[in-house]
């Protein structure tokens, strides 16, 4: 089926058929770049979980590996589930991860490379201590899962890693800290680092430090390296929501003597603020690239087609493009996500559309040669006459629930339609909204409309967004990465991040198009910047017969 097989990306990571999860263990280690996955080798949705694993130089280009940890021991029978790695000072690399045992009860496992000298790491030895960690007193065996990368703590000596939970009641999501000498003995450090009540389970919890100041702020900091908030770290903690399939972060103070974290903003708290993404995202985790000196966020994108497409299809999830994370310090409240540069070694057929002005109530079609695989990036500005005309119906805009992309207001929606056929009957679109506050101020919402996007009817299609920081000065700017069935967009330069599974039926292969449009009724809008590149494929390679 010419329509199934057109939904397989181009350039983001997915196996070479079946099921995906989670990203598990990415490291970088003797010249490549590891990424480990939650994989059903059997099958095109969820079940005997193991670990799949692929490596690549420059994370463009993929060398799917062997499985490197299956369910064959008591303790991880159920599933290899998802783990972090941790690279000690000496080089040595140490795996941690969960197992769900015979009786499906969350244990935390360690493995390590059973040749170090491989640098595709295709061997991997499961620690004879294993379990080394079981759920203490008053956690739920099926509460105790996804070990953190560790870092380490000068003041005892320690390693450290979190572990989420749920207390009783169910609906308070937890984070646990543990710590060790040698990683097979471990202890709980009492207390709790965090929670939130009314969040539940959490799940995948990254914990990580991040530069707020000077130069030291362009780079990504090691894990490892910083226990202690060192002058002007701050540190994410970030866990995946069971509850609502949604990863949330937040900024804080980590203060690793009382073992607590202390968000900057109590109502911007883990599970009530800010999302990586908005959209379909999930379960993600950081590592840090000790060559470029950045943090990378990998994040799994699941489909929002039906189970039994994906049967059919014979494959389910992607990553999401590797991102770099860092600090915002022009608005100090959030991160920064980007696609990692080496992406754009993939692109080619540039073309610039700059200084087309789209009037209210309409469209302009983007005279481009394939639109399957694109990356576009565009600044938009708009009079300035016209943002004094917004009006008082604005108040309370909000992506999803305020009339999506074909809702009209003073000053939107307008952006993007990518995937758009050329009667517009298919189309996600990628705008911004810009709408008055309360307090008389604008408020600028960037959002994805999915719901033309296909017209299949056995998919979950949603308006999502959030509202964006605008600073006085600024355009308001837009990326977006298009990939057969993945839309991954970032505005104002990666300070709010939506991706969208679309499975066009019609606006596919040659069909597929780009438009410009506006529907805001008080300003024409100029696409001050617009560059479209057409984007080559990574062409990844599967792993040799015998090498
Ligand atoms: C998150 C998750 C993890 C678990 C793994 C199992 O998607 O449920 O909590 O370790 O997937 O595949």
């Amino acid at each position: 089926n010419a329509m199934l097989q057109w939904q397989r990306t181009a350039f983001h990571f997915q196996p070479e058929k079946n099921w995906m999860n989670d990203p598990n263990g990415p490291v970088y280690y003797m010249g490549w770049y590891h990424l480990f996955y939650q994989y059903n080798p059997d099958s095109a949705v969820w079940g005997n979980i193991t670990w799949g694993h692929a490596v690549s130089r420059d994370l463009v280009h993929w060398l799917h590996l062997p499985l490197a940890m299956v369910p064959d021991q008591w303790y991880d029978a159920n599933g290899v589930w998802t783990g972090s790695a941790t690279v000690l000072p000496d080089g040595r690399l140490i795996m941690l991860y969960t197992g769900a045992t015979v009786d499906a009860v969350q244990v935390q496992n360690l493995a390590f490379p059973a040749d170090p000298s491989d640098p595709l790491l295709r061997s991997w030895s499961k620690s004879d201590s294993n379990p080394v960690l079981t759920p203490p007193s008053g956690v739920g065996p099926a509460d105790f899962r996804d070990p953190t990368t560790a870092w380490y703590d000068p003041s005892d000596d320690t390693w450290r890693i979190v572990i989420g939970s749920k207390d009783d009641d169910g609906h308070t999501g937890t984070s646990m800290v543990f710590r060790t000498r040698d990683f097979i003995r471990w202890e709980l450090v009492p207390g709790l680092l965090h929670q939130v009540a009314g969040t539940g389970m959490w799940e995948c919890i990254d914990f990580y430090p991040v530069a707020t100041g000077g130069n030291a702020a362009k780079h990504g900091v090691d894990t490892a390296a910083t226990a202690n908030g060192d002058d002007g770290v701050r540190h994410v903690l970030k866990a995946s929501m069971d509850d609502d399939r949604h990863d949330y972060y937040a900024l804080g103070l980590y203060d690793a003597a009382q073992n607590v974290w202390v968000p900057d903003e109590p109502d911007m708290d883990v599970g009530i603020g800010l999302r990586y993404d908005w959209g379909k995202f999930y379960a993600s985790k950081t590592f840090y690239d000790p060559v470029k000196k950045r943090r990378l966020l990998w994040g799994w994108i699941g489909e929002t087609d039906s189970e039994h497409a994906d049967i059919l299809k014979g494959w389910a999830s992607l990553q999401a493009v590797p991102r770099s994370v860092l600090f915002d310090v022009k608005t100090g409240s959030n991160l920064i996500q980007w696609p990692v540069e080496e992406i754009e070694s993939l692109r080619m057929n540039r073309t610039d559309f700059s200084g087309i002005t789209i009037d209210t109530g309409s469209f302009f079609r983007l005279n481009i040669q394939k639109a399957t695989q694109l990356d576009i990036v565009a600044e938009f500005e708009i009079p300035k006459e016209a943002l004094e005309a917004v009006n008082e119906a604005d108040i309370g805009y909000n992506c999803s629930t305020s009339g999506g992309a074909a809702g009209r207001g003073a000053l939107g929606p307008f952006g993007l339609l990518v995937l758009a056929d050329k009667k517009l009957t298919e189309q996600t679109a990628v705008y911004f909204y810009v709408s008055r506050k309360a307090d008389g101020g604008l408020k600028t919402h960037f959002c994805q409309d999915e719901v033309r996007s296909s017209k299949a009817n056995d998919i979950v299609k949603r308006v999502v967004g959030s509202s964006v920081p605008v600073l006085d000065g600024e355009t308001l700017s837009l990326r977006i990465l298009v990939d057969h069935s993945i839309v991954e967009s970032f505005a104002q330069g990666g300070r709010s991040c939506i991706t969208s599974r679309v499975y066009p039926t019609e606006a596919i292969y040659n069909a597929a198009g780009v438009y410009l449009f506006n529907n805001a009724t008080n300003a024409p809008v100029t696409a001050k910047t617009l560059t479209v590149w057409e984007m080559s494929s990574s062409f990844n390679q599967p792993y040799p017969a015998e090498a």
